[in-house]
């Protein structure tokens, strides 16, 4: 086809995915020519925004390494990664879900812990927190035998993969759900932290006027064959920045309750102010995959 004009330059592109013999592949590139030229139209992008806009999403590659990766990090600040979980989860979006972003820090092989041990054996400061989180099926029904990582920040926002050696896998732990289908855990309460703004992500929130944080959150991970490898997050209710994370990722069934408590600790070594948890999951029926770990 020659084309003569704007409109039919569309035309002619989708004629094109159209004889892509994949279907799936044909479904999603039909949708993404008729989006993109919708896009272009909508907003009448310059030559110059559309140079700019290349460069940028080249620089997103060139950015991402072994240890971090700016285009994921880009897919979070517009609010895609969180659409894609809410829409594959849930009774495919029609009902809450506990599933929730992964995020770059979960590493494959955390200690393995006992119920009621603390996740903190090297001893990094912080408000003591005592978490209870329970796991059940779709009919409420608790799940024995499912393993589950813990991976969180310190009191100053950091991972440890983040500080020196000495901190090796500390405030990351496995746990194994009991007859209740419960663990239980000690930990030091974690703090909100700024994602890596030194590439085009940072520019397009400053540009933007947004705060880079996120709310102070606990990982959790809960595999167990026959159930769909649940990723998950619970969120602060008290964090000032829960209803503005910079990567999407706060819904309402994640919100949880960290209770603030003054009277006397679960733990005689505890003085002053201590945090407590308790939180449920729902696992969906499905294929308990373990994700690629984004760090080694
Ligand atoms: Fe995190």
């Amino acid at each position: 086809m020659i084309v003569e004009n704007q409109l039919q330059l569309t035309d002619f592109a989708l004629d094109v995915m159209k004889r892509t013999p994949d279907p799936r592949l044909r479904e999603i590139t039909t949708s993404l020519i008729k989006h993109l030229h919708a896009f272009v139209r909508e907003t009448r992008l310059t030559e110059r925004e559309f140079q700019d806009g290349c460069a940028l999403i080249a620089e997103l590659g060139q950015r991402t390494n072994d240890l971090h990766n700016e285009v994921v990090l880009m897919a979070g600040s517009l609010g895609v990664s969180s659409l894609v979980c809410l829409l594959n989860n849930g009774d495919n979006g029609n009902t809450e879900t506990n599933q929730n972003l992964l995020g770059p820090f979960w590493r494959l092989n955390s200690p393995r812990m006992k119920n009621g041990e603390s996740i903190n054996p090297k001893g990094t400061p912080g408000t003591a927190m005592f978490v209870k989180a329970r796991f059940v099926d779709t009919a409420g029904k608790p799940i024995e035998g499912a393993e589950v990582d813990i991976w969180q920040a310190d009191d100053d926002g950091f991972y440890e993969n983040q500080l020196d050696r000495e901190y090796d896998m500390n405030l990351r732990g496995k746990f194994t759900t009991d007859a209740n289908g419960e663990i239980s855990f000690r930990s030091i309460m974690p703090l909100g932290y700024p994602i890596p703004t030194e590439g085009p992500v940072g520019r397009l929130l400053k540009a933007q006027g947004r705060h880079p944080y996120r709310p102070a959150h606990l990982h959790f991970l809960a595999h167990k064959p026959g159930f769909k490898t649940l990723i998950s997050q619970v969120y602060d209710n008290a964090d000032p920045r829960i209803e503005t994370d910079a990567q999407f990722g706060v819904t309402r069934a994640l919100v949880g309750e960290f209770k603030r408590h003054s009277d006397k600790a679960p733990a005689a070594d505890v003085t002053g102010e201590w945090v407590s948890l308790d939180y449920a999951f729902r696992l969906e029926p499905g294929e308990s995959r373990l994700p690629r770990p984004p760090i080694k």
